[in-house]
C-alpha cells in the first residue's frame, strides 16, 4: 500500500525554540520513514506581519538549514520554500472564493493577532487559513502534524476541502490533524501557564535552538519556580512540571527517574541538570547548522531540488481544481 502523505509548515519568523523542537520538528524527522512527508518553510504566511526584507531572507535560509540539522533528509521529503511554488498563492486564491467571511471572522489567531497588530490589519492576516488550507490540500495531505494553536485552522481547511468535494465531486483528500503523544509540550520559562514562544518579547523565556551553552544553561537557571523545593511533577508546580518535561524530552528518563534523582537536592542543581542537559542535546544540532551556513551552494541546490518536486506534485491537484471550476486551459 502506498505510505500516507503528511504535510506540515513552520515560518521562518526568528530562529527556532525549543519547544519547536521537541514540540514539533523532532517528530517530522521522525515521521519521514513510515509517511511520504512534506514540510515547507512558510515564508508567505511570515509576511502577514510586517518583516524586514533582509531579516526574512536570512531567516528563511537560516530556517531551510535547521530543518536539515534536525535530520529531515531530502532526499525522504519534499523539502521547500514555500514562496518558490507558485500552486500555493494560486490555490489560496481558490480556496478564498470558497471560504466564508464568517469563518475566517470567527478564527481566534486572527483576533489574537489583530488585537495585538492593531496597525496592521491587513487581508492576508485575516486569509492565512486559505492559504494554509492550500498548502495542505495541494498535496492531498492525509495527515496534519500540528500544534493546539493551529487545531481551528485545520478543522477549517477540512470544512472547505469537504465543501469543495461536495460541488464538484471529489478533488481533495480530507485532512486529519496529527497530534503525537510522544511529543512534549514546552511552556514558556518566565510564565510556565504560556506556550514557549518565538514571538515572545522576552529572549528569557524560550531557548532558541542557536542559543551558545551559557546561555542555555543562564535561562533555565533563570526560569520561573514555585518557592517550595521538591522536584516533583505535581499540579501547582508549572514551572517545575515543565523543566521536568523539558529534561525527560531531551535525556528519555520518566518524570519517576527525574524525581529519584533529585531527591535531597534542591532547585539550583535540577536546573543545573536541566540546562546542561539541553545544552548537549543541541550541540550536535547547532555544529550542523553552522557547517550548512557555510555550504550556501549546497542549500541552494537543495531548495531548488524540492521546489521542484512540489511544484510537480501541487500542480497536478492545480490543475484538477482549474479544470473543475471551468477555467479554460491554456
Ligand atoms: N500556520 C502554521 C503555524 O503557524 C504554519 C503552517 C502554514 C502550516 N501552512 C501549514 C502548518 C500547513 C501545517 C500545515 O504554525
Amino acid at each position: 500500500m502506498d505510505k500516507k502523505v503528511i504535510f506540515s509548515g513552520i515560518q521562518p519568523t526568528g530562529t527556532f525554540t525549543l519547544g519547536n523542537y521537541l514540540g514539533a520538528l523532532q517528530n517530522w524527522a521522525a515521521l519521514q520513514d513510515e509517511y511520504n512527508c512534506c514540510y515547507s518553510v512558510v515564508n508567505m504566511h511570515a509576511i502577514t506581519v510586517r518583516q524586514d526584507p533582509k531579516d526574512l531572507r536570512a531567516n528563511t535560509l537560516s530556517a531551510y538549514a535547521m530543518l536539515l540539522s534536525v535530520g529531515i533528509d531530502p532526499e525522504k521529503c519534499i523539502l521547500f520554500i514555500q514562496s518558490h511554488v507558485r500552486t500555493h498563492a494560486e490555490l489560496a486564491w481558490v480556496l478564498d472564493c470558497y471560504t466564508q467571511f464568517g469563518e475566517l471572522s470567527r478564527m481566534t489567531q486572527f483576533k489574537d493577532k489583530s488585537a495585538r497588530h492593531p496597525e496592521n490589519i491587513n487581508c492576508g492576516l485575516f486569509t492565512y487559513p486559505s492559504l494554509m488550507a492550500a498548502d495542505i490540500l495541494l498535496y492531498q495531505a492525509d495527515l496534519v502534524p500540528v500544534g493546539d494553536d493551529q487545531r481551528q485552522h485545520l478543522e477549517l481547511t477540512r470544512d472547505i476541502a469537504e465543501r469543495f468535494n461536495g460541488i464538484y465531486g471529489n478533488t481533495f483528500t480530507v485532512p486529519d490533524g496529527y497530534y503525537p503523544k510522544l511529543t512534549a509540550r514546552v511552556m514558556s520559562l518566565q510564565d510556565p501557564t504560556k506556550k514557549m514562544s518565538k514571538s515572545d518579547d522576552n529572549p528569557k523565556s524560550y531557548i532558541s535552538l542557536l542559543d551558545p551553552p551559557a546561555t542555555i544553561v543562564k535561562k533555565i537557571k533563570s526560569a520561573v519556580t514555585d518557592s517550595d523545593s521538591l522536584v516533583a511533577y505535581r499540579e501547582g508546580k508549572d514551572g517545575i512540571n515543565n523543566l521536568m518535561s523539558i529534561y525527560s524530552a531531551v535525556t528519555k528518563k520518566s518524570l519517576e527517574q527525574i524525581e529519584n534523582e533529585f531527591v535531597g537536592k534542591g532547585y539550583g542543581d535540577f536546573k543545573q541538570a536541566v540546562g546542561e542537559a539541553v545544552a548537549e542535546a543541541l550541540r550536535p544540532i547547532q555544529e550542523k547548522h553552522a557547517q550548512l551556513m557555510r555550504e550556501k551552494a549546497f542549500l541552494e541546490d537543495c531548495y531548488r531540488a524540492g521546489a521542484e518536486k512540489a511544484q510537480q506534485v501541487s500542480q497536478r491537484t492545480l490543475d484538477k481544481v482549474y479544470k473543475k471550476i471551468g477555467f479554460l486551459p491554456r
